[in-house]
C-alpha cells in the first residue's frame, strides 16, 4: 500500500523540519523522513555543538582573566568530559525543541532510509520494514558531507573531521594541526587553543577566510597568532605519516620548501559537498551537476514537483539559508506571498545584493552581510567606506573586548547600505540590523534616524555611518 501525503520531505535539518512545519501550518498532509536524529548536521553535529564548545571555552577564558576586573578565583580548570555533558545536554535540548514543533504541527515524522524514485515515490527503508509513499511534492533537503581530500594519510585514526573531534571526551590535543583555513578550522582552532592547545592552522589559498573581506583575513590571522596559533597561508599538505609514539607528522610545502609539523590530532575542514548518492534511485529523474541537484530558480529538479533545498544545492551552506530556502518553496505551494528574501534589488541600482548574513564564532566574532568594497567594485559601484574601530568603544573599554571593528560600505550617490563586515564581541547578533537595513534599502540618514543605546556596542554603527559620510568616493 503506497500512502499518500501533500508533501514529503526527505532529511530533518534545519531545512526539512522548517519545511515540514510551515506546510502543516498551510494544512499540507506532510510526511518528514529521517534516518539519524532529528536536527541534522546543524543540531547534532555542527553548529550546536561547536557554539557549545565556543561558550564553555569563553567561560575559562574569562575565568582565567578574571583578575582584571578585581575578582579573585583560586583554581581554574576544565574538564573534556563534562563539557561533553553540558554540550550533549544542549544539543538534546535543541532537539526535543524540535520534536515538539513536529508534533504541534501534526508532521508524520518517518524513521528510516529514503530513496525517490519517479513519479514522486518514496521508499522509507527502516527497523519497520520497508514501506512506500507518494507524495505530489517532494523537497529533498538531505544536507552536505565533509570533503575529504586526497592526502596520503588522510584515513589514519588519529586524522578527524570536526563532528568526531567534537565528541571527544578525551584530551589527546597538545598539538592540534588543523587542515583548512575556512569558517571550521578558525572556530576549531579558537576552541582548542584557549583550552591549551598547540595548534598549527594550515590554509591552502593565500588568506583566512578568502570568501570575506581582507581586512577581516588580515586582523583574524593576527588575532589567532595573538593566541599563539600558528597560522600559515599559501601551504600545500603533502602528507601524514603515523609515528612511532603514537603521534603523526603533517608534512607540508610552504613557498618551495618542504616542512613538518607534529600533531597528537589532525582536524580536516576543507569544505562540505553534498551526497546525493543513496537519496536517488535509479529510476529516479532528478539530474546532478557537480553532484548537485540540478535546480532553476525555484528549487525545482528536473523531475516534476521535486525540490531540492540548503546544503545539497547552496554554496552558502548554512542553517539560516536552508530555512530560508525551505520557507521560500512552501509558501510557493502554497500560493502564499514570501516572507524572506535572499537577495535584494536596492533602490534606483541594478545589481542583485545578498541578504544573507554569516557568523563565525571565532575569538572576536565576525560577522558580514551584503557587498565588501571589493565586491562592490566588481559590479561598478562608486561606494562610500565607514570604519569605526572597538578600542575607542566606550562598552568594549568596560568589557576590555576591544579587538574588532566594524566597517560599513555605502552606494555613493544614494547613500544606500550595500554592506557591513564586523569582527567584535557580539558581532555575531549585531549583524541582523544590518542585514534589515540592507533588505530594506535604507540610507545612512534612515540608519541614523533612531539612536543606539550608550553604553553598547552598537554606537560604533552609528561612529561607521558618520565616518563613511565624510569619507571620499572610491
Ligand atoms: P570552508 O569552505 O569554509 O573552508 C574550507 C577551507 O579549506 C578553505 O579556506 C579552503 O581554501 C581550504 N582548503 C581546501 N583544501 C585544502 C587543502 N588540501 N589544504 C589546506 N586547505 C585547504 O569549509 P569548512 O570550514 O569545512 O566548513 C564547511 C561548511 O560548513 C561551510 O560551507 C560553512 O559555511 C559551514 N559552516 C558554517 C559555520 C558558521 O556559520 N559559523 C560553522 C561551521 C561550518
Amino acid at each position: 500500500m503506497t500512502d499518500q501525503y501533500d508533501l514529503i520531505i526527505i532529511g530533518a535539518g534545519p531545512g526539512g523540519y522548517t519545511a515540514a512545519a510551515r506546510a502543516a501550518g498551510f494544512g499540507m498532509k506532510t510526511a518528514l523522513i529521517e534516518k539519524g536524529e532529528l536536527g541534522g548536521a546543524c543540531v547534532n553535529t555542527g553548529c550546536i555543538p561547536a557554539k557549545a564548545m565556543l561558550q564553555a571555552t569563553a567561560v575559562y577564558k574569562d575565568l582565567k582573566q578574571a583578575a582584571r576586573f578585581g575578582i579573585t578565583v583560586d583554581r581554574v580548570g576544565f574538564d573534556l568530559k563534562r563539557m561533553q555533558e553540558y554540550k550533549n545536554a544542549s544539543v538534546k535540548e535543541f532537539r526535543s525543541m524540535i520534536r515538539d514543533l513536529i508534533d504541534s504541527s501534526k508532521v508524520d515524522l518517518i524513521r528510516g532510509e529514503a530513496k525517490l524514485h519517479r513519479e514522486n515515490v518514496v521508499e522509507v527503508s527502516g527497523g519497520d520494514g520497508t514501506r512506500f509513499l507518494k507524495g505530489t511534492n517532494v523537497i529533498l533537503a538531505t544536507g552536505a558531507q565533509p570533503v575529504i581530500p586526497d592526502i596520503p594519510g588522510i584515513h589514519l585514526p588519529q586524522v578527524m573531521t570536526s563532528r568526531q573531534l567534537l565528541k571527544a571526551g578525551e584530551w589527546n590535543f597538545d598539538r592540534l594541526v588543523v587542515i583548512g583555513g575556512g569558517v571550521i578550522g578558525v572556530e576549531v582552532a579558537t576552541i582548542f587553543a584557549a583550552l591549551g592547545s598547540k595548534v598549527t592552522l594550515l590554509e591552502r589559498a593565500p588568506r583566512l577566510l578568502e570568501t570575506m573581506d581582507p581586512m577581516i583575513s588580515d586582523e583574524l590571522e593576527e588575532s589567532l597568532r595573538h593566541r599563539e596559533i600558528d597560522v600559515r597561508c599559501g601551504v600545500e599538505v603533502m602528507a601524514i605519516k603515523e609515528r612511532s609514539d603514537g603521534r603523526v607528522s603533517v608534512n607540508f610545502r610552504e613557498h618551495g620548501s618542504w616542512l613538518e609539523t607534529l600533531a597528537d590530532r589532525v582536524l580536516v575542514a576543507v569544505g562540505r559537498r553534498p551526497d546525493m548518492s543513496g537519496v536517488l534511485a535509479d529510476d529516479c529523474g532528478v539530474k546532478l551537476e557537480n553532484g548537485r541537484p540540478l535546480v532553476k530558480g525555484t528549487y525545482r529538479t528536473t523531475q516534476e514537483n521535486v525540490f531540492a533545498i540548503g546544503d545539497t544545492v547552496s554554496k552558502m551552506r548554512l542553517a539560516h539559508v536552508a530555512a530560508a530556502h525551505a520557507a521560500y518553496v512552501v509558501e510557493r505551494l502554497a500560493g502564499a506571498g514570501h516572507t524572506m528574501q535572499l537577495t535584494v534589488v536596492p533602490n534606483g541600482m541594478y545589481v542583485v545584493l545578498p541578504v544573507v548574513p554569516t557568523c563565525i564564532y571565532t575569538d572576536p566574532e565576525i560577522a558580514a552581510v551584503g557587498f565588501t568594497e571589493d565586491e562592490a567594485r566588481i559590479y561598478n559601484m562608486k561606494v562610500k567606506c565607514g570604519h569605526a574601530d572597538m578600542s575607542v568603544n566606550g562598552k568594549a573599554i568596560l568589557t576590555r573586548k576591544q579587538e574588532g571593528f566594524i566597517r560599513l560600505i555605502f552606494e555613493a550617490y544614494t547613500n544606500t547600505l550595500v554592506g557591513a563586515q564586523i569582527m567584535c564581541n557580539r558581532a555575531t547578533d549585531m549583524i541582523g540590523e544590518m542585514a534589515t537595513a540592507i533588505a530594506n534599502s535604507l540610507t545612512a540618514g534612515q540608519l541614523s534616524m533612531a539612536m543606539r543605546a550608550h553604553p553598547t556596542y552598537s554606537e560604533a554603527i552609528t561612529n561607521a555611518i558618520e565616518d563613511a559620510l565624510k569619507g571620499e568616493v572610491v
